[in-house]
């Protein structure tokens, strides 16, 4: 059982797809963090991420090594844990121009689809091009919507201060999130675009429970 889970930022594609495999006992695979340890692995190397022969030159070099359990889902590059760093602003920022330089996707991809080969008893895929060109024959591909401001509520509302406040200003995270999906789907490499065969859900005025329970029911309707 393979499924695709792919959407633009703050639809709840990560929270969904680890609690649906935990569910289902499948393994999980956030490709995005893939996307994110490569660029921190840059930032950190020197690479100039404005330069993309300069990424492309470097994009073969790190052991982006990702752990497919649901509940800890580890990601080092070149055996240093990323799984803190890659969550930055700095990252963050930087990824979109990393990740669609066409000699980091190829890298990436056949990495995914070794992973995805490997995973006995089946796999939930996350990311933005998985239906459509990482794991096109995937057996149920769902594709998350949610409306700009939700998703921007959402993604703020995880940046907390240590007392747990919220510290992220909520038109700053919507203007955010809209420039890096601009950027993810005008991007000439496997842009972030929704599969012909996916089934779409707009998660707007869904609870993540509601989700889950709506892909859940897909997963066993597919098998
Ligand atoms: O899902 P997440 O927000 O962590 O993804 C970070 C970035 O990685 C995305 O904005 C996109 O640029 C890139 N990405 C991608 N293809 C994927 C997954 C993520 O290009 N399959």
């Amino acid at each position: 059982m393979i499924v695709a889970i792919d959407g633009p930022s703050g639809t709840g594609k990560s929270s969904t797809s680890k609690a649906v495999a935990a569910q289902l006992g499948l393994s999980y695979l956030d490709t995005g963090a893939q996307y994110r340890a490569m660029t921190w692995w840059m930032l950190t190397n020197g690479i100039d991420v404005s330069d993309a022969s300069e990424i492309a030159a470097a994009s073969g070099k790190p052991a982006i090594v990702s752990g497919t359990d649901p509940e800890a889902p580890a990601i080092s590059a070149d055996g240093a844990d990323a799984s803190g760093p890659i969550r930055t602003q700095e990252v963050t920022s930087a990824v979109s121009a990393v990740s669609a330089v066409p000699e980091v996707r190829s890298r990436i991809t056949e990495l995914q689809r070794t992973i995805a080969a490997g995973a006995e008893g089946g796999i939930v895929v996350e990311g933005r091009d998985i239906g459509t060109t990482v794991l096109p024959d995937a057996d149920l591909k769902v594709f998350l919507t949610a409306s700009a401001e939700a998703r921007a509520a959402r993604r703020s509302g995880e940046l907390k201060d240590k007392d747990g406040k919220a510290v992220a200003d909520l038109a700053a995270t919507q203007q955010a999130l809209a420039q890096r999906d601009k950027a993810d789907s005008s991007r000439k490499a496997s842009p972030l675009k929704k599969a012909d065969d996916a089934v779409e859900v707009d998660t707007t005025e869904l609870t993540l429970e509601q989700v889950v329970e709506c892909v859940v029911t897909l997963v066993e309707q597919a098998a």
